[in-house]
């Protein structure tokens, strides 16, 4: 056999022992739970971003919601990543979802089938994701999205993620308030966006400082709702500090200053 073709073999080797690991590793957990996430062509988007090379392998859950489960992953480099996967789900997540879709401007034109939403759904995610990035918005950044699946930098280490701003109060809570407070007025100056989510569980604790993250539902500021997101995302964010003891700036200065005018 050609030293090629002795590597090619080794690689789908390796590529078969990763599979049958995922494989094991889904059999291991709770059956239904696994089965409900990996249906037929979740699994081919898996593979599919296994076999192009992009994920070299997926580990356990990181976490499991009713919309969408998190798992940890790892390139071929051992850089940690995580992937976000979407579940084919409800009417009632359908319906909710539509909302988001329908204003946005940048997603004038889909499928209103269930599976097109939820792949719009993770597309989005990922635009807003990478969008924030580039208005220097601290999340994580994204790296592929295909179908309902979305793999993106993982925000912790060792396949522990890092602890959202509820479970881990920081030691300077003016720095944070003030620091996502910039974040939030460049998202909505510089990425023309609004998270549509903000509270202390969509925001990491990571050395110290905030990572936003779960931006599926952002939108753009021209959506009809935007400003009625920006302000409950606003109260939000003082709910939460002002228990924390900080002197939060009120709600419609607030709204200024993210606004701009
Ligand atoms: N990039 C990431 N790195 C590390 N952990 C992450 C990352 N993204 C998400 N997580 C973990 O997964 C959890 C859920 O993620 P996210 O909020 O994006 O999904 P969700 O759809 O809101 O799910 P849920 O309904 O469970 O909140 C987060 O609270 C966090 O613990
Ligand atoms: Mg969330």
């Amino acid at each position: 056999m050609s030293r090629k073709a002795q590597e090619r073999l080794a690689h789908n080797e390796k590529r078969i022992e990763r599979r049958d690991k995922m494989l094991n590793h889904d059999m291991s957990n709770e059956r239904a739970t696994v089965e409900e996430v990996f249906d037929q062509t979740t699994r081919f988007v898996v593979f599919d971003l296994l076999n192009s090379g992009v994920l070299y392998e997926v580990n356990g859950v990181i976490s499991s919601g009713k919309e969408a489960r998190v798992y940890w992953g790892k390139n071929k480099d051992g850089l940690d990543l995580a992937v976000k996967i979407y579940l084919t789900s409800s009417a009632e997540f359908k319906k909710g979802m539509l909302k988001y879709i329908e204003g946005d401007p940048r997603f004038k034109n889909v499928k209103r089938d269930t599976r097109s939403l939820i792949s719009v759904w993770a597309q989005k995610e990922f635009r807003n994701l990478e969008e924030s990035i580039q208005a220097k918005v601290r999340v994580p950044k994204p790296v592929v999205v295909k179908s309902n699946v979305l793999v993106m930098e993982f925000i912790g280490e060792d396949g522990v993620s890092a602890p959202s701003l509820k479970e881990s109060a920081p030691e300077n809570p003016e720095k944070v308030y003030r620091l996502i407070i910039a974040y939030l007025k460049r998202l909505y100056q510089k990425a023309k966006l609004v998270h549509g989510d903000l509270s202390e569980y969509n925001i990491l604790m990571w050395k110290g400082l905030p990572i936003i993250i779960d931006m599926s539902q952002s939108v753009s500021i021209e959506h009809p709702m935007a400003r009625f997101l920006l302000q409950r995302d606003l109260v939000n964010l003082n709910r939460f500090f002002s228990r924390l003891d900080v002197d939060v700036v009120s709600v419609e200065e607030l709204q200024k200053k993210v606004v701009g005018k």
